[in-house]
């Protein structure tokens, strides 16, 4: 069953009815102030970090689930009802979600009385904005009330869900303008220099900031007793729980609509200019905020803004096709998803509390692959910042603080893939702008200025540190895991509860990771072109050298006869082999050593990816390995330690499909190529949402798997590595629109059903409007391809920088 439908003019994806099978989410925000809004007014919303600085409180795995939110309440006459349909569950006469890009819109009626909300974070300003419109669509006059709640958090999320011996005696708000305008300032009299506003922009009746007193002790958000009883109680909150909820009446004609603005901000003052007097906290910058927002007028000049932004971006590269799933996808949802990735990374989601990871090595600059053609600026800074956390040797911290841009000591490092995807970022960020010059600039090491050296010498040490750690069959030494997380190959838990990824119970020096030496060699080709191309020839020779080297290595100790093995354990045992009772192939190293295009020339490549198919592919997407682990495996660690069809351990693990599907393309295998594709794209299960559950306008990181009793069932979405790799894998290899050293690369592989498709992509300060005919039917081949009319020889259209748009016509044959 669908639960809406993608509005592809507006870039929306409407939500027709409330109770879809899992809150289905949006993000509002662009640059440091963030917002979770789900299609029932779900969420909260910080500033920049979401453990540190969170305004809004939200509870993960409440029941029911979603509660907790921006809510309004409406009393229209006696009847009260919540028109984003959660708290109250209240019956609806219409209501609608429209989730687009960075804002939210629900409107809903009941009983003649029609209600809109529409939230986003304005460009460039610290705080939502909500702006309400009532409309009385019935014969007779209505007098109605309004009132607005949120609950505020106690600023550090972790500190506000465990430490209330402390929190209960330090909330404290102030109030102005009779309620209008209600401040959270909780700890500003201590150490913060900030404070959360929560006001609107029309006189209100009362106010409350104390949650017992709005709610009444044992009520839920579904009943209010201060709304039942139609009065405020300008209660001030003291400690406990501050919240903030004003009470507006209005009185409207038939046909009469009346527009509200709300604005939910983050304030901050300088150290020196915390107060107007003693105890009371100095307003100018919530005032700056509403002085700005405080209009409907304003409200929707600030969305329009929005909007140009959305549009100018997308605009860099959008797609037509027959196929409008894939078109939409491709040129919309995906590209969006990787934008929430880039400013999210694993931090706030459904799925992730906000308080448990920082910014990951690997997954940040694997994002990186989905945005460096929306804003190579900003990808330019995030290499940069990325950079300063790697160690000396090469190898890196696993994850950094965004706030403080550290790394992190408690997860640490010894993931021994993380120091390659730097390579592989910086060479997608070379590949889109040209500017080799970033290799020049100076990045401190582990962040101590005095160790900086240039951005080339930081991707010389993660190459070497490759070379330098490998085990007895000269395969790369696996550390305390690779891309898979949960492949512990030194850890050896038998604590509950453990870290299995910053346990090290056994150093063995032995257990060696197939995967990590395929990354080597799909990435090194890269750094020896990096060097080429800055005149290094001696180090590009003695990089080349080793990449061949490691092609040897697992074409002699990493191929198991039908596929490529996985890894071999502490004990030099194989993982991913036919010999093996449980996990005999892994769809990692498989995957990635056709991308690297080991076996290509003898037939491995082939049979690898055919084995693929034959023993991991299903009707969602490809399971990671093959048969799952039935039970704990004291020598691998988590992968063993979730249930068969979950997670590692045989689920549809959707960040490595794309891989497949890139190492299809690789044997021009372009209908198969297509097909991983579409299997794990959620616009292609929008019917099937009931099985599925998550939003069908973002990838997952997880569907179940086959040996899962919930086969097929989503979880994890949004912030998943699978939203740039799907991106890569359609836009670059399947549309085959790749940026390149030389330009872009025009070379299609695509089923051989699709006969036309059209792409718009913004390259270096030009534009190239590429339109392919494939009514040849073929799968792979260009057989001609012209610029402005000119045929090119090759497939490769030079940056041309002219700030002009030129056309490019491909046959495909
Ligand atoms: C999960 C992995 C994840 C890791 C992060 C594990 O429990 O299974 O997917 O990357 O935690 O630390
Ligand atoms: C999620 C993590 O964020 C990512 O770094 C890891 O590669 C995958 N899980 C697989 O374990």
């Amino acid at each position: 069953m669908q639960y809406g439908y993608f509005d592809d003019n507006a870039r929306e994806y409407v939500i027709t009815r409330p109770d879809t099978p899992y809150p289905w989410i949006n993000y509002l925000g662009s640059e440091d102030f963030y917002g979770l809004f789900s299609n029932t007014s779900g969420g909260y919303c910080f500033y920049r970090d979401a453990r540190l600085l969170r305004l809004t409180r939200y509870r993960y795995n409440n029941v029911p689930t979603d509660a907790g939110g921006r809510y309004f309440y409406i009393r229209d006459g006696g009847d009260v009802w919540t028109p984003s349909w959660m708290p109250m569950k209240s019956t609806l006469d219409r209501y609608e979600c429209r989730h687009g890009m960075g804002y939210s819109r629900i409107s809903s009626a009941r009983k003649g009385l029609a209600f809109s909300q529409t939230s986003f974070v304005p460009l460039k300003d610290n705080c939502e904005i909500h702006k309400i419109v009532l409309t009385n669509e019935s014969k007779t006059d209505k007098d109605v009330e309004l009132f607005s709640f949120i609950e505020f958090c106690l600023w550090n999320a972790n500190d506000d869900m465990t430490n209330f011996q402390r929190n209960f005696s330090i909330g404290e708000v102030e109030v102005e303008a009779n309620g209008a305008r209600i401040y959270h300032k909780t700890e500003y009299r201590e150490r913060r220099n900030h404070y959360a506003l929560w006001a609107v922009n029309v006189p209100v009746a009362g106010f409350d900031t104390d949650r017992q007193t709005f709610l009444g002790l044992y009520n839920g958000f579904d009943h209010p007793d201060t709304v039942f009883a139609g009065k405020a109680n300008n209660s001030v909150a003291s400690g406990w729980a501050p919240i903030g909820s004003h009470h507006i009446k209005a009185r409207l004609k038939p046909g009469e609509s009346k527009a509200l603005v709300f604005v939910l901000g983050y304030c901050e003052n300088p150290d020196d200019k915390k107060w107007e007097k003693p105890g009371v906290i100095n307003k100018a910058p919530a005032n700056a905020l509403l002085d700005k927002y405080g209009s409907p007028e304003a409200a929707d000049k600030a969305l329009a803004a929005l909007k140009d932004y959305w549009d100018a971006l997308l605009g860099r590269f959008s797609v037509d096709a027959e196929d409008k799933r894939m078109a939409r996808m491709a040129g919309v949802w995906n590209q969006y998803q990787c934008m929430v990735t880039f400013n999210m990374s694993r931090s706030a989601s459904y799925f992730e509390s906000g308080i448990g990871r920082g910014m990951g090595f690997r997954d940040s600059n694997q994002d990186l692959l989905g945005f460096v053609h929306l804003v190579p600026e900003r990808a330019r800074a995030r290499i940069l910042d990325i950079a300063a956390t790697q160690f000396p040797d090469g190898s890196a911290y696993h994850q950094y603080q965004p706030l403080t841009k550290r790394g992190n000591n408690e997860v640490g490092s010894g993931f021994n893939d993380d120091p390659l995807w730097l390579i592989c970022g910086v060479a997608a960020y070379i590949k889109e702008t040209g500017d080799f010059g970033i290799l020049d600039e100076k990045v401190p090491f582990d962040n101590k200025e005095e160790l900086a050296e240039s951005l080339f010498v930081h991707l010389k040490r993660s190459f070497d540190y490759t070379v330098k750690h490998t085990g007895p069959h000269g395969l790369p030494l696996i550390g305390r895991a690779d891309w898979n997380d949960c492949l512990n190959l030194n850890c050896f838990s038998k604590t509950p509860g453990e870290s299995f990824q910053t346990t090290a119970n056994f150093e063995s020096g032995v257990a060696e990771s197939v995967l990590i030496a395929a990354i080597f060699v799909f990435t090194g080709p890269d750094y020896v072109e990096i060097c080429r191309r800055t005149k290094r020839e001696e180090e590009a020779a003695y990089a080349a050298k080793a990449i061949a080297a490691m092609t040897e290595t697992i074409k002699q100790h990493g191929w198991d006869g039908n596929w490529f093995l996985r890894a071999y354990d502490a004990y030099g045992h194989k993982i991913g082999s036919h010999e093996c009772e449980d996990g005999q192939i892994f769809i990692e190293s498989n995957g990635f050593a056709v991308m690297a295009e080991i076996g290509l020339d003898d037939g491995r490549a082939k049979k690898a990816l055919d084995s693929v198919k034959d023993k991991l592919d299903t009707k969602y997407g490809i399971v990671l390995q093959q048969p799952a682990y039935k039970e704990y495996h004291l020598e691998l660690g988590e992968v063993s330690s979730y249930p068969p069809g979950y997670k590692e351990n045989g689920g549809i693990f959707c960040h490595n499909n794309p891989w497949v599907t890139i190492a299809e393309t690789k044997l021009g295998r372009g209908t198969r190529a297509f097909e991983t594709y579409t299997k794990i794209c959620p616009a292609y299960r929008e019917d099937d949402s009931d099985l599925r559950r998550l939003e069908p306008y973002v990838y997952a990181q997880m569907v179940a798997g086959k040996d899962a009793p919930r086969f097929g069932e989503a979880k994890n979405s949004w912030l998943t590595g699978t939203a740039a790799w799907t991106f890569v894998s359609i836009s670059q290899y399947i549309l085959g629109v790749r940026p390149v050293f030389d330009g872009l690369l025009i070379d299609p592989c695509i089923p051989s059903s699709m006969k036309s498709f059209s792409v718009i992509r913004h390259f270096q300060n030009a534009v190239y409007r590429i339109t392919v005919d494939n009514s040849a039917g073929v799968e792979k081949g260009v057989k001609s391809l012209t610029l402005d009319g000119k045929p090119l020889n090759g497939a490769v259209l030079l940056a041309l920088g002219d700030g002009k748009t030129h056309e490019v016509k491909v046959v495909m044959g």
